[in-house]
């Protein structure tokens, strides 16, 4: 039992990443684990969990598991968590609840919880100490162990708990089941070394390590060789990328390899706003794939909270940046990511984030009610500030972005853009549905036969999340 501590992990070691590409291996034994059973995995949180699963899914189907999509039916439940905020915490607790009685029913079933809650101490013990039933817990760093951990877990049925806390390598090897046929996730970097004060992603997915650039653009190659028209590189702080290389290859060298294979679109997030250089936006700029998109974190728009915070920027320097970025790329559409009710934010700071949001009038945001992660150090700061107060800047805030996602969103009325048709809308039956090179959601009446293509759609009618339209080529 290897398990997890937040102190460790916050630990950054000297050593440099070791590039690993024959680490994730099974043997043929293991290769039958799961012949005849079935598995079904629940993926929370970011694109980066997202991504994980995908190689989760490809393990578990290495070992003969085959994908269910209804829990009650799967052999294996894997909760593959997210522990940004404690509402995801409490979501993932909530379905490991429902799934006590499944275990009742059918005593063979194993049940297991990966992801960045697997990385928190405190989950893992009062997994131990109240959800007994868990057969597997197994960390972050330490995905490509999955046929290992897993296959002890089913003999020994006992809990088997594997969570490495300082950062692991970079495994070049796992396999892939991407959800998508025309749109593909890419790791560029993993971890994060900003340590804002609130967040706990440095603890959950360790120190900054970036994956060479010779891997990234192979990955790249395959994919279009496979018909993928988008890809999206991956980091929790992209504009970092390379920093933590011996070379000097850094964010815009990448973006310009990666344009160069001509892969019809690129995008990439997340962006902090502290390592956006004048060259990625000249390079962003420059190739027209390069999708005119840019999500920028603000947080917050109150330069004492933002130094609370642990941001390195003021709200000055932020504006600066936005503005030089609106002007360099036409038509380029930005959203943010807000936290209000930090620990005794005033109403006056509160006042300055949405003076930032008059200002940016943003394409649309994320916003979100400060949350305590145990561990970080903004857990430890005292707050003054009622949750009524906080549940009332969130609405405030949110009236205000809502608007200006509908501003942005009216701009693109009878206009003709470009959008990858992903399938059928989830909402109405006979309509497709995909994003503009601008990240907005469209609603499009079209022929099946476009799937997976890049159109020219007329934008018909505005909503404030999506947009309808019909194809015109
Ligand atoms: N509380 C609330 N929001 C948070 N985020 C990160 N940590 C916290 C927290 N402790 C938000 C930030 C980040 C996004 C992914 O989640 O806005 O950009
Ligand atoms: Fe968290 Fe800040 Fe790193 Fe983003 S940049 S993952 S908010 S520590």
């Amino acid at each position: 039992m290897i398990t997890p501590n937040l102190i460790e992990a916050k630990k950054r070691s000297q050593r440099k990443s070791i590039v690993k590409d024959a680490e994730y291996k099974i043997t043929n034994e293991l290769k039958q684990l799961g012949k005849g059973k079935t598995y079904f995995i629940k993926t929370y949180g970011c694109q980066m969990n997202e991504h994980d699963g995908e190689n989760i899914k490809a393990i578990l189907e290495d070992l003969s598991f085959k994908e269910v999509d209804n829990y009650e039916k799967a052999d294996l439940i894997l909760l593959n968590t997210c522990s940004i905020r404690e509402n995801a915490h409490n979501k993932a607790f909530g379905m490991l609840g429902r799934l006590k009685h499944l275990k009742q029913t059918n005593e063979n079933l194993i049940i297991g919880l990966c992801g960045c809650m697997a990385q928190e101490e405190v989950v893992v013990q009062e997994i131990m100490d109240k959800y007994k039933f868990v057969d597997l817990v197994f960390g972050t760093h330490n995905i490509h162990h999955l046929p290992q951990i897993l296959n002890e877990a089913i003999k020994k049925k006992e809990l088997e708990v594997e969570v490495m806390s300082i950062e692991g390598d970079i495994i070049e090897n796992l396999p892939v089941k991407r959800d998508s046929k025309y749109k593909a996730w890419i790791n560029i970097m993993y971890g994060c070394d900003k340590f804002c004060t609130y967040c706990i992603v440095p603890y959950t997915r360790g120190k900054q390590r970036s994956r060479k650039n010779v891997h990234i653009l192979k990955e790249v190659e395959d994919l279009i060789k496979q018909g993928y028209k988008e890809v999206t590189l991956l980091g929790q702080n992209v504009n970092a990328y390379g920093k933590d290389l011996d070379e000097d290859y850094r964010m815009e060298n990448l973006l310009e390899d990666v344009a160069k294979t001509k892969i019809p679109r690129i995008r990439f997030v997340t962006s902090h706003p502290w390592d956006f250089t004048d060259q990625m936006i000249n390079v962003i700029k420059k190739y027209d794939n390069i999708m005119p998109y840019i999500h920028l974190p603000l947080q917050s728009g109150s330069n004492r909270i933002l130094k609370l915070m642990g941001r390195r920027y003021t709200k000055e320097e932020y504006l600066t940046l936005f503005n030089k970025i609106k002007e360099a790329i036409p038509n380029v559409s930005i959203t943010t990511d807000i936290i209000v009710g930090f620990p005794n934010e005033t109403e006056e700071d509160f006042l300055q984030t949405l003076d930032v949001v008059n200002k940016c009038q943003f394409d649309s945001a994320f916003t979100f009610i400060f949350s305590k992660r145990v561990g970080t150090p903004a857990a430890k700061m005292k707050d003054n500030v009622s949750m009524d107060e906080k549940n009332q800047r969130l609405q405030k805030l949110n009236e205000v972005v809502n608007h200006y996602a509908r501003v942005a969103n009216e701009k693109y009325l009878g206009r003709i853009v470009p959008v990858l048709i992903e399938g059928y809308s989830k909402k109405e039956d006979d309509m497709l549905m995909g994003y503009t090179d601008t990240m907005k959601l469209v609603n499009v009446k079209g022929d099946s036969k476009y799937i997976g293509q890049i159109v020219q759609v007329k934008i018909e009618d505005i909503k404030t999340w999506s947009m309808d339209g019909s194809i015109v080529n």
